[in-house]
């Protein structure tokens, strides 16, 4: 059963002393290699729907399956193996560097040094930070959104195929943590983790999300993609988080791709405008409007012709979303 992934059976957790669950009956899988995003107001009980993963907390009632094991069959060690964990104020050591404290996972795993030597390269690389400038660096030497880099690096260490992240961009500035938004995207579009992210910011959510979790009052209001919350909110407590009947914050939150059809020829038209498959629909929007051209030429990354994009495609979307039917919690 969901095997590469997260399920939740039937999840409840009292805190002792407390008069109602802090997580009240929670169901639902998470999909291998699915960013799904936590959401929801303080106090709402998705820290402790996330500790419950990694048994950091132990549910009251239910069952959560990783990988298709039963966690409370599995030894706590070998499980958190397989989970890195990245939480808000990085966690990371402050008496070591940061090689140091990248290496702590793989050196406990035996692995021989020079291959731990690699990992740490290899992966500063990946969350850009110049391994020469860095290696050496204890946390205090580095600014917030440095070190969350670093906790992030830490985490993939062992190359675990989960991921749980609370909260992790935020404490930093709203500049920085774009560009991490940013970069965890591409970094997932490499890796193909299945990651559990906690937020209480909606825009982080709808941009980074494969599908969104929305939480209230420790239970589950809806369970979505981002484009199915926008468009079809479940009631008025998720309309209102998501900021209402604003449409074109809301295009601006999608993509190109989402939204285009297959090309008619191999090449674009002579003289037709372009746009990358993964920009917005605000921006394709607002190239149309200002340069009155009906239908735009959709080209991937290195420039090939993928598909077409034109305002009636962009509306088709929209109205195709808003009349679909029977989505909800999907357990
Ligand atoms: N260790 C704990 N002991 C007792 N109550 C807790 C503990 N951790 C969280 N709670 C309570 O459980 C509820 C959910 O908390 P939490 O999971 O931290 O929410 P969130 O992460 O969404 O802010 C809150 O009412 C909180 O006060
Ligand atoms: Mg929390």
């Amino acid at each position: 059963m969901d095997v590469g992934g997260i399920r939740f059976e039937n999840v409840s957790k009292w805190y002792p002393g407390s008069d109602r669950p802090a997580v009240n009956n929670v169901s639902l899988s998470v999909e291998e290699g699915q960013l799904v995003v936590l959401l929801g107001s303080s106090g709402c009980g998705k820290t402790t729907l996330l500790k419950m993963v990694n048994r950091l907390y132990e549910q009251s009632e239910g069952a959560i399956y990783v990988n298709g094991k039963d966690t409370r069959d599995v030894p706590v060690n070998e499980l958190r193996r397989q989970i890195g964990y990245v939480i808000q104020q990085s966690g990371l050591f402050p008496h070591m560097t940061v090689e140091q404290n990248i290496a702590v996972v793989p050196e406990m795993l035996g692995w021989p040094k020079e291959r731990i030597e690699r990992r740490i390269d290899e992966l500063l690389e990946l969350v850009h930070l110049d391994p020469g400038l860095y290696r050496k660096r204890y946390p205090r030497q580095m600014s917030g959104g440095q070190q969350q880099r670093v906790g992030l690096a830490r985490a993939l260490a062992a190359d675990p195929p989960f991921m749980l992240m609370d909260e992790p961009f935020g404490a930093i500035d709203a500049i920085t943590r774009t560009k991490l938004q940013d970069e965890l995207v591409s970094i997932q579009k490499k890796l193909h983790k299945t990651i559990m992210f906690v937020t209480h910011d909606v825009d982080e959510a709808l941009r980074l999300a494969d599908k969104i979790i929305i939480m209230k009052d420790g239970e589950v209001v809806q369970y979505d993609t981002p484009l199915a919350i926008i468009a079809q909110p479940k009631n008025d407590f998720v309309r209102n988080l998501i900021g209402g009947e604003d449409v074109i914050r809301q295009i601006s939150l999608i993509a190109v791709e989402a939204a285009m059809k297959p090309p008619e020829g191999k090449d674009a038209p002579a003289g037709s405008r372009k746009i990358r498959r993964d920009d917005n629909l605000k921006a394709a929007l607002s190239l149309m409007l200002r340069s009155g051209a009906e239908k735009l030429a959709v080209v991937d990354e290195e420039e090939r012709h993928v598909g077409e994009l034109s305002l009636a495609h962009i509306q088709e979307l929209l109205r195709a979303e808003r009349n679909m039917s029977g989505v909800g919690v999907n357990a």
